[in-house]
């Protein structure tokens, strides 16, 4: 199964399926203006670290289009004061200031006027495409050791329990937060791309899929891929997960990563720390699957990591539904941070890494 959830339009504009309409409707929109993209990558239409990234490239290239006729330093001065409002648009995501990065920095080093600059920006948005949707597949391949089944004490006693954990036929059951697959990165994934490389290859595995409350990456998109990919899934609500281990039916846990600190502090979901909790609790590996655009050098610690707040109405309100008193206040952090001790391994395209990285 390959999906793709962005392209170039035949205009050289962006185009993307809005993940927000997902799994009830396939929209896809043009992003030609700056406005709109930030708008897109706020509203959460595109997601996922390494995916924000390169549209965030594709777009930038999209809204200066009509602007290639323009002297280099009128043109090169828009370019910075263009990536500096699109960086902005989501805090947490290392990949998008990354990406940002090197537009203004390709910018800079290419010679001749605004079109000549316009060229050089498109290849280096392409390449940053090419290089994630590389990345990805090299990460799935060095993942595909870890989806080993675990033999514990609680896991002999579910061999006991019926089901699809239960049952001793070699499944692997793998438990994944959030959406880290075709729709997070430019190509296969992450920490799902690991899940989709081994159904490829018809690997027996089932995939606890936790829901992902507030706004349901996981029911809403990583489900959907599932399906797509015809692996067998299921949706269940964040708090089932400790009590699943605790059960023997989870093998591993694979994650990925918004943001990676030197230290191997990693900001990812919400949820994602107590799970690593739990899974510590419970003995069952927990792995960050992610690409090295994700690893901020620049960051020594989890505590350096901006967390992104969001608006309570995603909390008191999912989907549209009142789900609590109107006067109730809600608190709605998009991130936490997972400490590195309770992370047993970080899978990029360069293997299975630990810290110091
Ligand atoms: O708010 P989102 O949906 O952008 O959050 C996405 C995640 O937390 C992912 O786990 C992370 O970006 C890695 S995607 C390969």
């Amino acid at each position: 199964m390959r999906l793709q959830h962005f392209d170039w339009t035949s205009s050289g504009g962006l185009t993307l399926l809005d993940q927000t309409l997902l799994p009830g409707e396939e929209r896809w929109l043009e992003i030609s203006t700056v406005d709109a993209l930030v708008e897109a990558i706020g509203a959460l239409r595109v997601r996922g670290a390494p995916a924000i990234g390169i549209t965030a490239a594709m777009g930038l290239v999209a809204a200066l289009r009509e602007h290639a006729r323009e002297s280099r330093a009128a043109f090169t001065t828009r370019v910075e004061r263009d990536a500096a409002r699109i960086r902005g648009a989501r805090p947490t995501a290392v990949n998008l200031g990354w990406a940002m990065d090197r537009m203004v920095r390709r910018a800079g080093a290419t010679p001749g006027e605004g079109g000549a600059v316009l060229a050089a920006l498109e290849a280096e948005a392409q390449a940053i495409w090419d290089e994630d949707r590389a990345a990805c597949l090299r990460l799935a391949e060095h993942g595909q050791p870890l989806l080993a089944r675990m033999v514990t004490g609680a896991r002999l006693r579910a061999g006991a329990d019926e089901g699809e954990a239960g049952a001793d036929d070699g499944t692997v059951n793998v438990l994944t937060h959030c959406n880290t697959g075709f729709l997070a990165t430019g190509g296969i994934g992450t920490a799902l791309g690991i899940v989709h490389l081994a159904g490829e290859r018809g690997r027996r595995l089932h995939v606890w899929v936790d829901e992902t409350r507030p706004l349901l990456q996981g029911s809403r998109l990583t489900a959907w891929e599932l399906v797509r990919a015809g692996i067998p899934h299921t949706v269940i609500p964040d708090g089932a997960a400790a009590g699943l281990m605790a059960r023997g039916r989870v093998d591993v846990c694979l994650v990925g990563a918004d943001r990676i600190a030197r230290n191997g502090d990693v900001a990812n979901k919400i949820g994602t720390y107590p799970l690593a909790i739990a899974a510590a609790r419970h003995r069952v590996p927990f792995y960050v699957a992610a690409p090295k655009s994700t690893f901020d050098p620049a960051c020594g610690s989890g505590d350096e990591i901006p967390i992104e707040e969001r608006r309570p109405e995603e909390v008191t309100k999912p989907l549209g539904v009142r789900a609590a008193p109107d006067a109730s206040p809600a608190f709605n952090p998009a991130f936490d941070v997972t400490s590195a001790d309770l992370i047993a391994g970080y899978v990029t395209e360069e293997g299975v890494l630990r810290p110091p990285f």
